[in-house]
């Protein structure tokens, strides 16, 4: 089969992880006899600096007439100070609002052969830990009201935190679902003994879970939940949660599982089509020094062939060859092991296309 894939390699390592993703595929077409095309596009920093906005218009086609989109990163020092609508950053919100991606999956596993590089005491980190992590990711503060005004401490700033019920709705379906596939538990997360917001969150996600009997349902407030998850991580399934919430709560789960060079994402929307990126950032700090650990954006490959490409067998292949490469003791230097010496990026790209061709 033939996929359109666009590819937005972004800024700092991002061209780095987004060939490394781009050889991998190659690799698994040529093993499965399928033609992946790439249309690049310029997104983030590198656009801004060629045509003075984060994303062209003619760019955002691009994501939107595509099969699937495959993002690296975006970001870095150069464009901190540009104001909010000019930031790297926009370009991402922009593409996930405007394919209506409101669906984020990150899934946080500690892999067997990465329990050395868990920074949980023993007793945790042999118990192992599995959760997938839902992340609303169109709606709340990150897209609510903004913006500055004179108050009497001076200038004030504020964001807006603003969910609908169907929002929420559409969201906790999606937790449910999965957990239906998985060990059948949903922990909502929220800050429902303050906010507004949540409480209407909590009354949503209680609703839904009536239609989920075979789902055992709890809520948690999101300061216990950032406690819980180093504590006993193996308690959660499938975490539900806001934007925000779930932007902070994903970064800490990727620690537990050795690296946040570990973790892949999909977002999703209504239909086929989505994004994948790993969660980490553009990490301008090792940017060109092929350091860089390219195995979330691997197996952000993984879920994009399995969900959005109906790529079952192929998924599998990839997930596998990043378990051996991980089983034979290749490491890059995010995740190593005391005695090992760390591998580049494209030394790690290439073992894994030597698996997925064995
Ligand atoms: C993420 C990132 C983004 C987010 C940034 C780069 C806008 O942190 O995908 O987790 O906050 O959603
Ligand atoms: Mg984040």
């Amino acid at each position: 089969m033939e996929f359109n894939i666009a590819v937005i390699p972004g800024d700092g390592v991002g061209p780095e992880i987004a060939s490394s993703a781009v050889k991998v595929l190659d690799a698994v077409g040529e093993k499965f006899g399928h033609k992946f095309c790439y249309d690049y596009v310029d997104a983030g920093g590198v656009s801004i600096d060629k045509y003075g906005v984060p994303i062209t218009e003619e760019n955002m086609q691009k994501c939107l007439k595509a099969d699937s989109v495959l993002l690296a990163a975006v970001g870095g020092y150069k464009w901190d100070t540009l104001p909010g609508h000019l930031r790297p950053e926009r370009a991402l919100l922009g593409i996930r609002k405007s394919m209506g991606l409101f669906a984020n999956i990150r899934p946080a596993r500690l892999n067997p052969y990465l329990k050395d590089a868990c920074p949980l005491r023993a007793e945790a980190a042999d118990k192992g830990f599995d959760m997938i992590i839902v992340r609303e990711l169109t709606g709340g503060i990150y897209y609510g009201a903004r913006g500055r005004r004179n108050g009497e401490g001076g200038e004030e700033a504020f964001d807006t935190e603003c969910y609908s019920e169907k929002e929420v709705e559409r969201i906790a379906r999606v937790a449910f679902n999965l957990a239906m596939g998985r060990r059948k538990k949903v922990t909502s997360i929220d800050k429902a003994n303050v906010l507004e917001s949540s409480r209407l969150w909590r009354e949503v996600v209680h609703r839904v879970a009536k239609e989920y009997s075979e789902v055992e349902c709890s809520d948690m407030l999101v300061d216990n939940a950032a406690m819980q998850l180093i504590k006993n991580p193996s308690q959660f399934d499938v975490i539900v949660t806001s934007n925000m919430f779930g932007d902070i709560l994903s970064d800490e789960a990727s620690q537990l599982t050795g690296s946040i060079g570990m973790l892949p994402s999909a977002s999703l929307g209504e239909g086929k089509v989505g994004l994948y990126e790993p969660i980490h950032g553009s990490a301008p700090d090792i940017a060109g020094t092929d350091t860089v650990n390219p195995l979330a954006t691997v197996l952000s490959v993984a879920m994009m062939l399995r969900l959005s490409l109906g790529l079952e067998k192929e998924a599998q292949a990839v997930e596998e060859a990043v378990d051996s490469v991980l089983k034979n003791g290749y490491r890059t230097r995010d995740i190593l092991n005391n005695g090992t010496s760390p591998l580049k990026c494209t030394e790690m790209t290439r073992k894994l296309i030597e698996e997925i061709k064995k």
